[in-house]
């Protein structure tokens, strides 16, 4: 796909020269629904595409600037992301910065993780540096143009979550809302280098979550991702994360106007947001528009024992759950959202709204 691509872009770049810039030619080259040929992402586990695994086998080190992790076709939704949809559907070269467990600083919420003996390599901290780095070699980004690249940030999952927020893990302190400031702060950086467009994917109903969630409502007890849960409160921790994920959301809503617009903190940038959240309460409200029969939404594929193995995959296709595991939006799901993800980029879709 990614080849084709670049053959055909030469091609129509040697037939028509300097007849109206780069873009132009990509544009005739390959037209796609987005109108975009890169995708650069940040995020977490909904989005990592093998780059944990790349930290997991250096001792805890990104790949080194100019080089990116080898792309692993089985991520946390037990198949593909929605990036690896998303890009693969416009016909665009996905760069994916994307780290599981990851959050947004950990100057903020930082969580440590054994394998790596460090902390969850985090967007500020980690990521963007890497990107950053990366934009220099052309190898990698060979025409990046303010117009052909649209920059995707996905992150909260994990800093509202337990180990974070949700059990008051923290750093002394700090705050939901510097949270939402350091997802500002990425686009900040992303600025800096040239980046205009960008999309913001908000908080998920955590509360749906089976890890999240009550067991009433198909949620789990003691799991892999939250050893403990059974001893707490649960119709309580599951309320505060809805409050937690809704609370960040409507912050978005009414932040990302007042600094794209209002104080014009991104002058000629285009900022949209992605109301995951809606199609999230859609899928789970009106599954047999989405998932294939049958279709599950309280409950998730991939069940783990406490320690993380054994696991059982669940009878009928994974296609008909919401959730790969108790955390993590299954195959399905991921495509789900890279569909509407090109919808958003395209200004088409209900589930996107646009700021500059
Ligand atoms: C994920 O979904 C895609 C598209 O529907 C499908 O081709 C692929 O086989 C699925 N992968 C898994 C592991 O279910
Ligand atoms: C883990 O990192 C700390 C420093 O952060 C270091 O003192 C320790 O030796 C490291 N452990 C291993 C097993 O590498
Ligand atoms: C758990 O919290 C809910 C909501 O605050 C409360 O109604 C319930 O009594 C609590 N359950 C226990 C066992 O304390």
């Amino acid at each position: 796909m990614r080849f084709t691509w670049i053959l055909a872009g030469a091609s129509v770049a040697l037939a028509k020269p300097n007849k109206g810039g780069l873009d132009t030619l990509v544009a005739l080259a390959k037209p796609n629904k987005g109108g975009f040929d890169t995708l650069v992402a940040f995020g977490n586990s909904y989005t990592d595409n093998g780059r944990l695994g790349y930290y997991i086998n250096n001792g805890g080190e990104a790949p080194p600037p100019g080089e990116m992790h080898d792309e692993s076709t089985t991520t946390a939704s037990g198949g593909l992301s929605w990036a690896q949809f998303a890009a693969e559907s416009a016909g665009a070269k996905l760069m994916d910065y994307a780290v599981s467990g990851a959050v947004c600083s950990n100057q903020i919420s930082p969580r440590s993780f054994d394998l790596i003996n460090r902390t969850f390599p985090a967007i500020l901290d980690d990521q963007m540096p890497s990107f950053q780095a990366d934009v220099a070699f052309k190898s990698l980004y060979p025409h990046r143009t303010a117009e052909n690249t649209v920059y995707a940030v996905w992150i909260g999952t994990n800093d509202l979550g337990f180990d974070a927020f949700l059990s008051d893990s923290q750093i002394a302190g700090k705050t939901i809302s510097d949270f939402v400031d350091c997802v500002f702060s990425v686009l900040d950086e992303v600025y800096k280098t040239g980046g205009r467009r960008f999309v913001l994917l908000n908080a998920v109903p955590l509360e749906l979550a089976p890890l999240y969630a009550h067991p009433n409502n198909g949620g789990t007890l003691d799991s892999q991702f939250w050893k403990t849960k059974s001893q707490y409160n649960i119709t309580e921790y599951s309320q505060k994360i809805r409050e937690y994920s809704t609370s960040v959301n409507t912050m978005l809503e009414y932040g990302v106007p007042v600094m794209a617009s209002l104080r014009r903190r991104w002058p000629k940038a285009t900022v949209d947001i992605f109301d995951v959240h809606s199609l999230f309460g859609d899928i789970y409200s009106e599954p047999t528009k989405f998932l294939e029969a049958p279709h599950n939404v309280d409950s998730y594929y991939h069940q783990c024992e406490v320690a993380g193995s054994p696991c059982v995959d669940q009878p009928g296709s994974l296609d008909g759950y919401l959730w790969f595991d108790e955390l993590h939006p299954s195959n399905k799901t991921s495509a789900i959202v890279g569909q509407n993800f090109l919808d958003v980029v395209a200004g088409k879709s209900k589930y996107g709204s646009r700021h500059h």
